[in-house]
């Protein structure tokens, strides 16, 4: 007997993109259910190798990530022993319940055949021997040992291993691994939640539970009141789903206008050589007061001046927003470029203060269903990974391709990470050029996204020099490439 899943589980159990398998369903090769769920014995029908070990699902997640992440991911894979009891309490629960009913219904059928037995034998009348023969022959094919759906066995043991949770009223869902807090495992997933401080002070996380469980797992100082604890709310950065499913009712941003400016005093962490002409500046923020921000936005970066006068700069973020602690951000040598000379001089060290104004800027993720295209010149790839980084933890794009143009010759400085996304991902491409001129080099990256991408109906994302965008934009626009689907950011 088929049992439903909701899309997101569906393609983490078959081991595709959420996006991949939202597009057979478009195209009408797999029909849901009115409440959007899909039947497991079709899903089974389109993926017939789906097996838990072939799969690697737990890997994959594992390898689509930096290293930091996928360090995370293995060590957290398990949620706590608390949590882990309580979901499996449930699951137990659930099952006896099943069971219970089962025996039911098999003494109701076993006394409703021996009636009609009794009846067939009293009564001379063909009627009964068809209805006798009927119940027989039923019977014996209910009770004839059916092969286990292996979908519903993987299904059970992901719900304990990690739950899944439903945003009321946006209908978004996202799955909560090992020992994540609500609020990390959304801002993993790529959803814009309501959130400040990000441990417990502030209270702009809470939400309302309106069924399944939630437990606490981190400590928290924001006082909810006793009729706010009647009424089911809670705080996602304190807490985590103790029961396999959970529906939450929040408002969630829908834009960079919902985004308050913020300013912070962030800490350097490191400084580190990319390439000869690119380094990493990675900032720490307090952990009290993180940075929000939409992947793909940049912040204005300050640095207390040698001669009493700051230095400022305005930056793409590269990170993820799901790590708002940790901000990276990359800087090209800059003969023309104060910030830069600093940085590439050794005057800005571990430990020293770098103040932080933002977030600033619209070059953030579409919510559409369309395939993306990134196109990046040099220091453009940073808004793009963290886009790129996006679109792969909302995992609804059916493909991506990545095309990099470099005007210096060490200036694919990230080309190991668009391998592993290329090695990991099955709808990923990423196609890396080479060009000592940014607007020539436009040209070539328009006759590559030419080549492969025959019909265009993309979404198409552009950073880098203004030389590289404005031709590309033309080129596209040429191409015939509709404006909305065009979103560019100079730098
Ligand atoms: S984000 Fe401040 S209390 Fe949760």
């Amino acid at each position: 007997m088929a049992q439903w899943l909701t899309v997101w589980r569906a393609a983490q159990l078959v081991g595709v993109s959420r996006g991949a398998l939202q597009q057979r369903i478009r195209d009408g090769e797999l029909q849901l259910a009115d409440d959007g769920r899909v039947p497991t014995d079709a899903l089974l029908k389109l993926y017939p190798q789906a097996r838990i070990e072939e799969t690697g699902m737990l890997e994959r997640v594992a390898r689509i990530k930096d290293e930091s992440f996928g360090r995370r991911v293995r060590e957290r894979l398990l949620p706590s022993q608390e949590v882990l009891a309580q979901r499996l309490f449930a699951q137990t629960q659930e099952l006896a319940d099943l069971r219970r009913h089962l025996e039911r219904y098999h003494g109701l059928v076993m006394e409703l055949r021996e009636r009609i037995h009794e009846g067939a034998r009293e009564a001379d009348d063909p009627r009964w021997r068809d209805l006798r023969q009927a119940a027989d022959r039923g019977l014996a094919r209910v009770l004839a040992t059916e092969t286990v759906d292996m979908l519903d066995v993987m299904d059970d043991m992901l719900k304990v291993m990690s739950a899944q949770v439903t945003l009321r009223p946006s209908g978004h869902e996202f799955t909560v691994e090992g020992r994540d807090t609500l609020l990390q495992a959304g801002l993993r997933a790529g959803l814009k939640l309501n959130y400040g401080c990000g441990n417990g002070s502030c209270g702009m996380c809470k939400v309302r539970v309106i069924s399944g469980e939630v437990a606490r797992v981190q400590h928290c100082d924001y006082p909810l009141s006793e009729a706010e604890r009647a009424q089911g709310y809670a705080l996602m950065c304190a807490n985590t789903a103790a029961s396999s499913e959970v529906v939450i009712e929040t408002l969630e941003a829908r834009g960079p206008q919902d985004i308050a400016p913020q300013q912070i005093t962030t800490t350097v962490r490191a400084v580190t050589e990319l390439a000869p002409d690119t380094r990493l500046l990675h900032l720490q923020t307090p952990r009290s007061n993180r940075l929000r921000f939409l992947a793909g936005q940049s912040v204005t970066l300050g640095l207390p001046g040698g001669g009493g006068d700051d230095l400022h700069a305005t930056c793409p973020v590269a990170s993820c927003p799901c790590d708002d602690r940790n901000l990276h951000f990359y800087v090209a040598r800059d003969e023309d470029d104060a910030f830069a000379q600093r940085l590439f001089g050794g005057a800005v060290q571990p430990g020293q203060a770098v103040t932080v104004w933002g977030p600033l800027g619209e070059f953030v993720l579409a919510d559409s269903p369309r395939p993306l295209v990134f196109a990046a010149c040099d220091i453009g790839f940073a808004p793009v990974k963290s886009l790129i980084e996006h679109a792969l933890a909302l995992d609804a794009a059916p493909s991506i391709a990545l095309f990099w143009l470099a005007t210096r010759v060490d200036g694919h400085f990230m080309a190991n990470q668009c391998r592993a996304w290329s090695e990991a991902l099955d709808n990923f491409e990423a196609t890396l050029l080479r060009h000592d001129d940014a607007g020539a080099g436009a040209r070539e990256v328009a006759r590559a996204v030419r080549a492969d991408l025959f019909d265009i109906d993309c979404d198409f994302y552009l950073a880098g020099p203004e030389a590289f965008v404005r031709e590309l934009d033309a080129q596209l626009d040429a191409a015939g490439v509709p404006r909305g689907q065009r979103i560019a950011e100079v730098l």
